[in-house]
């Protein structure tokens, strides 16, 4: 395994794949991260959909917008749409615990983040989509009313690596005691 700050860095969002299947092994290392995201008081509300369909990965690619993921969406061999429970991260018998309301939100986004990081450290490529029709994609995929479709993820292993997109300092973000 990669040093943890190296995967961290090194990882970019991949929107261009070369044409190579990824091998089941690697794919269940992914999924496995999924299980062992945080998440609150561990109600793991999360399920994964892995599109490999290309009739579906094409309908899918089309409730995106101006994405430049676009074509990326059909080139990449393996696409997890990533989906949460309502109600049920930061709720407590039914009712909502924080002035934030529903954390799915939150817990979805450490999984998407734990999917990038362990398919860069397998060499594959990812980029989360998160710009898209997500009620068209409910219909595509059969997901249940009471969740949402969060991201998309296409994956494969990367045919152009883009430079890092420049990130603000730490002087720009950090603060000491106050705000
Ligand atoms: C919540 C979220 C949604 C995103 N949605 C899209 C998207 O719809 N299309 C896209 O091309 N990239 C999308 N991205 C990727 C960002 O553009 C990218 O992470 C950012 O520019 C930094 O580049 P890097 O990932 O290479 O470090 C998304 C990233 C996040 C975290």
């Amino acid at each position: 395994m990669g040093d943890l700050m190296d995967i961290i860095k090194g990882r970019r969002s991949i929107r261009k794949y070369e044409d190579r299947e990824i091998p089941q092994e690697s794919l269940d290392q992914i999924l496995e991260s999924v299980r062992w995201a945080p998440s609150w008081a561990n109600t793991q509300c999360w399920e994964v959909i892995i599109v490999k369909d290309p009739d579906i990965k094409e309908r899918l690619q089309a409730t995106l917008i101006k994405n430049p993921a676009t074509k990326a969406m059909v080139q990449a061999p393996v696409v997890l749409v990533i989906c949460g429970k309502m109600k049920v991260s930061g709720y407590y018998k039914g009712q909502v615990e924080t002035e934030l309301g529903d954390w799915f939100m939150f817990d979805l986004g450490i999984v998407s983040q734990n999917i990038c990081l362990t398919a860069t450290n397998l060499g594959l490529g990812t980029v989360i989509v998160g710009l898209f029709d997500h009620n068209k994609v409910k219909v595509i995929l059969g997901v249940p009313d009471d969740y949402e479709v969060v991201t998309m993820i296409p994956m494969g292993y990367p045919a152009k690596e883009p430079e890092a997109p420049k990130r603000r300092e730490m002087s720009e973000f950090i603060h000491l005691n106050r705000f």
